[in-house]
């Protein structure tokens, strides 16, 4: 492989002379830059962008299938199936300790919900399907709401908004402006609604690892946080809730995440590819 880093500086050397020349001034301003190791090469994007187009055909493949009274289970095995099938890997198998190859969470549950086959989808839930995928060594990540049968108004609403508060997010992450641009802009949205936006889970770098840096927290304020740059690849995942923000585990299996107050909770995410002109969503 190519050397493509420059010794002491934070750019791929694909760079342009004007973003190289920024980078320099903005360093010198002291203010809060990415680590070089998570912007990425040509050749990263391109490993990045066939695993996301896998992860998009994953989540595609759960969208026909997906119906009321299958369990959890079966959406698992959608996934492992059509995973395997395509010569790649269900990140989540076995990740931490993680059993399953997707996760699914329903209603009260935020994040993290474990297939299983007593867990059944019943017409009026909202169930999150998160999916991530690992081909030739890359990492993809993307997740959608699905409402099963006759869904309230209620929690259609907050389907709905937590898609804007996603799509908002992605509006604001622009090159050279800050992570907390895209955290203030999603926390607006969700509380003009009146919900609660998750703070203990956050997006992530992804891509060469399914998480590294950075954190991209869907709550903040402008112009503080880490400088976006083109070449950085990460997710923006909010979880947003009916009622209160605050969240716990559940201590029986170590992974299912519910909303403290038992009301329901959405998530939408997809991943993204900081260009020098703006950025571009690779999962969908
Ligand atoms: N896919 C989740 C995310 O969006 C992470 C799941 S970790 C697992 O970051 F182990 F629960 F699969
Ligand atoms: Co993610």
């Amino acid at each position: 492989m190519k050397k493509l880093m420059k010794g002491g500086r934070f750019t791929p050397e694909n760079y342009s002379a004007e973003v190289e020349e920024r980078i320099q001034k903005y360093r010198k301003l002291d203010y809060r830059l990415p680590p070089r190791k998570i912007l990425r090469t040509p050749e990263q994007i391109e490993g990045i962008r066939k695993s996301a187009v896998i992860n998009t055909g994953v989540l595609d493949y759960v969208t026909e299938n997906i119906r009321e009274g299958m369990s959890t289970e079966e959406i698992d095995q959608l996934v492992y199936n059509f995973t395997i099938e395509h010569g790649a890997i269900p990140a989540p198998l076995n990740y931490e300790g993680f059993p399953k190859s997707v996760c699914t969470s329903i209603n009260e549950v935020v994040c993290h919900g474990i297939p299983n086959k007593n867990v059944i989808l019943r017409s009026g839930d909202i169930v999150n399907v998160d999916v991530s995928t690992i081909f030739e060594g890359y990492f993809s990540d993307a997740s959608r709401m699905f409402m099963i049968g006759e869904v309230s108004p209620e929690k259609k609403k907050l389907v709905k908004v937590t898609q804007e508060c996603l799509e908002i997010g992605i509006a604001a992450a622009q090159p050279w402006a800050r992570l907390g641009d895209v955290g203030a802009a999603i926390q607006e949205h969700a509380e003009k609604n009146g919900y609660g936006v998750v703070r203990d889970l956050c997006g992530h770098g992804v891509g060469v690892h399914f998480h590294e840096e950075p954190n991209v927290e869907h709550f903040g304020r402008r112009g503080t946080g880490t400088i976006i740059l083109p070449g950085m690849t990460f997710t923006i995942e909010p979880m947003i809730n009916m009622g209160t923000y605050k969240v716990f585990i559940n201590k029986s299996d170590g992974w299912t995440v519910l909303t403290e107050d038992g009301m329901p909770s959405a998530q939408w995410e997809k991943m993204l590819l900081i260009t020098e002109t703006g950025n571009e969503v690779l999962t969908y």
